[in-house]
């Protein structure tokens, strides 16, 4: 076979993507191995996908023992691994019953259209408005952009969808002041991941859940990056102790292969009748037996305390590095979900510290322009979070040095 480089991204990619100059071809657990066999430590998981590491063995068994099976019947069909899936995540979590499909963006885009016909269902035309927070993420679709509270995304696509309004996070009176009986939904993020893992306020979410219920409105949590064990609960919505109508997920649920959830109580899902939304690839069998091993893995008191323990790991090891360098001024975040957010003097820079990582072979994320995000998968090694906290550390120093001159 002829041997890829990468420049053939430039040559053959639609420019969307900046990947670094090397290619990695392995992983095994937290590591990742690039075409010249240099190792990295992966802490980034995909973007909290990969939940229980690379090439996890009981995930590759339970995809190769389906892909000798059945591949894909279609929703003309129902499938053993579908409705296994459908029932092992009912019967974790409040709703009754799901929606399969290929992303976050589309497991959003079914709730919101879905949370639309039920209020057209049971309250009339009347009642389309969507309630969502300032810097907000859910999903590239032109309706998730535009209900997403970042103008930088949906601009320049030509006109958005109407009836969408956006406040300020965490804000209570804005939303007392602002929800009515015009509202279908209100969205949120239990923590705001793509701008800067910025948690919901208790309190802030309970009131959201009053008031959705005084004006007959659904609410909806996007879990798509927090759940699946992300925080040390299955779904974050169980940290807070606040139950939505509809609930969405995707990346971590089938620990690296496509799939997205949307997740409802009976009554509300039966505003999707036949015809009314549909995917051809969603709830497919493959895909399906590897998110109900992987769920089956995540949802056990091991895992799930497994993730608390190692949270507190890394909490310590970034306090630590905070104070040595000066680069940070906070780490906040919950169980594997972390946002080292940079001293002022360091603001907007995140993606210069994550190619220095690269460097000291270490794999981070951004979370916005001024925070470093942490997401590594939940079964992470301790001794490699020993080294990735060394590695972190060294690209700090580094970090600090090139970029913290004008102090
Ligand atoms: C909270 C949230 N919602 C939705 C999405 C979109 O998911 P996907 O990229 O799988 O469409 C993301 C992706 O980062 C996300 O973090």
């Amino acid at each position: 076979m002829e041997k890829v480089t990468r420049d053939w991204q430039n040559q053959y990619m639609v420019p969307l993507f900046c990947p670094p100059d090397f290619i990695p071809v392995k992983g095994q657990g937290c590591h990742v191995w690039d075409q010249e066999g240099r190792e990295y430590i992966d802490i980034s998981g995909g973007i909290a996908v990969n939940s229980l590491g690379h090439c996890n063995p009981e995930l590759v068994k339970a995809l190769t023992e389906q892909a000798n099976k059945i591949w894909h019947v279609s929703n003309l069909h129902t499938s053993e691994p579908l409705l296994r899936l459908a029932k092992r995540i009912t019967d974790a979590t409040f709703a009754d019953v799901a929606f399969f499909c290929n992303s976050g963006a589309e497991a959003n885009e079914a709730a919101l259209k879905l949370a639309r016909r039920y209020a057209l269902n049971h309250y009339g035309p009347e009642k389309d408005e969507i309630i969502s927070f300032v810097k907000s993420f859910h999903g590239r679709t032109l309706f998730t952009v535009s209900v997403g509270g970042q103008d930088k995304y949906s601009k320049g696509f030509g006109p958005r969808p109407a009836e969408i309004t956006h406040l300020p996070f965490n804000d209570i009176k804005a939303l007392e002041e602002h929800i009515s009986e015009k509202t279908c939904a209100v969205i949120m993020e239990p923590i705001q991941g793509e701008s800067g893992i910025i948690p919901a306020d208790r309190e802030f979410m309970k009131k959201a859940r009053e008031l959705c219920d005084k004006y007959h409105a659904l609410l909806v949590f996007d879990e798509v990056q927090t759940g699946n064990g992300r925080t040390g609960y299955l779904y974050a919505y169980m940290a807070y102790g606040v139950k939505p109508d509809i609930m969405t997920t995707a990346k971590g649920l089938a620990g690296g292969l496509p799939i997205g959830a949307m997740i409802t109580r009976r009554t509300v899902g039966e505003s999707f009748t036949p015809g009314v939304h549909g995917t051809t690839f969603g709830g497919n069998p493959l895909v399906c037996a590897v998110a109900d091993k992987a769920l089956s893995i995540i949802n056990t008191k091991e895992t799930l305390y497994g993730v608390k323990e190692r949270s507190g790991l890394f909490f310590e090891g970034l306090n630590a590095i905070k104070e040595r360098t000066g680069v940070f001024q906070l780490i906040r975040g919950m169980g594997l979900l972390i946002g080292c957010v940079l001293a002022d003097r360091f603001a907007g820079h995140s993606g210069d510290f994550v190619r220095l990582g690269y460097k000291n072979g270490l794999f981070t994320l951004v979370a916005g322009p001024n925070v470093v995000r942490i997401a590594p998968s939940l079964n992470i090694p301790k001794e490699d979070i020993e080294e990735a906290l060394k590695r972190f550390e060294k690209t700090a120093e580094e970090f600090r040095d090139q970029f913290g001159k004008e102090d």
